[in-house]
């Protein structure tokens, strides 16, 4: 046995808490960090990606290392993350991880590890009850919103068009995450099969042109198969109307798909449910409980009506697994998405869900949504600024008289530190945007960065 790589009890629990005491460095005063840190020099940058040595080196200068790695970037631990879509992390989930790593229990096929098996089906159990999609329902644990939205196309495609998808059509919106155009590629389609339908004033998919699109694309020999709506965009946070596009699915005999990798888990709040009618609909979900759960990065979610469907376009077999896809009446995780192999994400997501239970994750949620409401109405008083869109959930989205004053307003606030927030382009238009999806975020992280804006503008 190689004694390097089979520490000893006295030296696991050494190296477990020379992590554990690193770890206190970074999450002691987290909240009220800096939101980012100054870039690092390319000799730097060099030196990082050198080669391991033969020996090997001690933990403390590895740790050292990792310390300078993280100096530049995002600080997603800081409250002052508001940009793109804000993942706080959350300590518990991490030590979920790795636990998950550390017992190394194979969650592929039900057999291998039933009980861990179980643990998993629980997390997509309970995420299927709180979308309401009835008692066929099932889903899988992915990477992300990405391979979610990829697995719910490549499963709308197999159910609605089989082996012959040359004329099938889908229809979205320019506010669609690009996530979905590529994995519409990935799964084979020409870009001319996604239909980038208008939008409302709102930004909301419009319901009478898609109707006509519909009909004109099946007039002219085209299959439409597929209609995604987003329930929370990343631009504007905007949530499509989901219970009409359901409506219009249904008449058509067309497959829905939400991605509501951002703005699902509002599912949990009164308003966020509210806002969210129709999404019980959907015959497909991609969510992200790295976003809404603040699980770290690593853990998507698509969830089906239909547990057949999922199975239909994804089982696969060999001669070294047994014929039968279930174990004791739990369905292998590896014939219901992607991957054969795979971490037991299940155990991040249900770790945390057991111990802190349910409703610090929904008050996490509602103050989000208070916070963005309190940033929305404190920029509509502002001259200079047009907050022309309400926030649907929890993103605030709004542009400038002037786009090169958004601009300087947005390099002032990031220049500072303090809060970090990120723009995009909506109809060639500069747009700013405070994504408040981060608990540790508070009403002076927000009141902060908005007085540097109104400050750019005065001055
Ligand atoms: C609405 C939406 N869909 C999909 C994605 C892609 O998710 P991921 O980055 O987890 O792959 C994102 C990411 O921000 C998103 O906001």
């Amino acid at each position: 046995m190689n004694s390097h790589l089979e520490p000893d009890r006295e030296l696991r629990d050494d190296l477990t808490q020379q992590v554990v005491a690193y770890l206190a460095s970074w999450y002691d005063g987290a909240s009220n960090s800096e939101a980012w840190g100054v870039d690092l020099d390319p000799d730097t940058l060099r030196e990082l990606r050198r080669p391991p040595t033969e020996e090997g080196r001690d933990l403390e200068s590895i740790l050292s290392d990792l310390t300078v790695a993280g100096k530049d970037g995002i600080y997603h631990l800081s409250g002052g993350h508001m940009s793109y879509i804000p993942n706080a992390g959350l300590y518990t989930a991490a030590l979920a991880e790795f636990l998950a790593a550390a017992l190394n229990r194979y969650t592929g096929v039900a057999g291998a590890v039933p009980g861990f098996t179980a643990i998993e089906h629980g997390v997509i159990d309970w995420m299927t009850s709180l979308f309401d999609l009835g008692s066929e329902a099932s889903g899988v644990l992915l990477s992300g919103g990405s391979m979610a939205n990829l697995t719910g196309i490549v499963t709308a495609r197999f159910s609605q068009l089989g082996d012959g998808f040359s004329a099938g059509v889908m229809y979205a919106t320019p506010h669609t995450h690009h996530s979905v155009a590529k994995a519409a590629r990935i799964a084979g389609f020409r870009d001319d099969q996604i239909v980038s339908m208008d939008t409302d004033a709102d930004l909301r998919m419009d319901i009478g042109k898609l109707q006509e699109r519909i009909a004109s694309d099946r007039n002219a020999g085209r299959n439409p198969f597929l209609i995604i709506a987003s329930a929370g965009t990343t631009d504007t946070g905007t949530v499509d109307p989901l219970d009409q596009l359901a409506d219009v699915a249904a008449e058509s005999d067309i497959w829905f798909h939400v991605d509501a990798a951002y703005g699902g888990f509002f599912q949990l709040t009164t308003r966020g449910k509210d806002v969210l009618h129709g999404i019980e609909r959907a015959d497909t979900i991609a969510l992200d409980p790295h976003k809404g759960l603040s699980i770290p990065f690593g853990a998507g979610a698509l969830l089906a009506r239909h547990e057949t469907q999922l199975l239909a376009a994804h089982h696969g077999r060999g001669g070294y697994l047994t014929d039968d896809d279930t174990y004791m009446g739990l369905r292998d995780i590896a014939s219901l998405g992607p991957e054969l192999s795979r971490p037991f994400r299940g155990l991040p997501v249900w770790l945390p869900l057991q111990l802190h239970g349910v409703a610090p994750f929904r008050e996490a949620l509602d103050s989000s949504l208070d916070l963005a409401e309190h940033a929305y109405n404190r920029l509509g008083t502002i001259e200079g600024i047009d907050a022309r869109w309400a926030p649907d959930l929890s993103v605030v989205a709004f542009m400038f008289d002037d786009d090169e004053v958004g601009r300087s307003a947005w390099e002032a606030v990031n220049t500072d530190r303090t809060v970090h927030i990120s723009p995009t382009i909506i109809e060639d238009r500069f747009v700013l945007r405070f994504a408040i999806l981060n608990r540790r975020s508070t009403v002076e992280h927000v009141d902060y960065a908005i007085d540097i804006i109104e400050k750019t503008l005065v001055g």
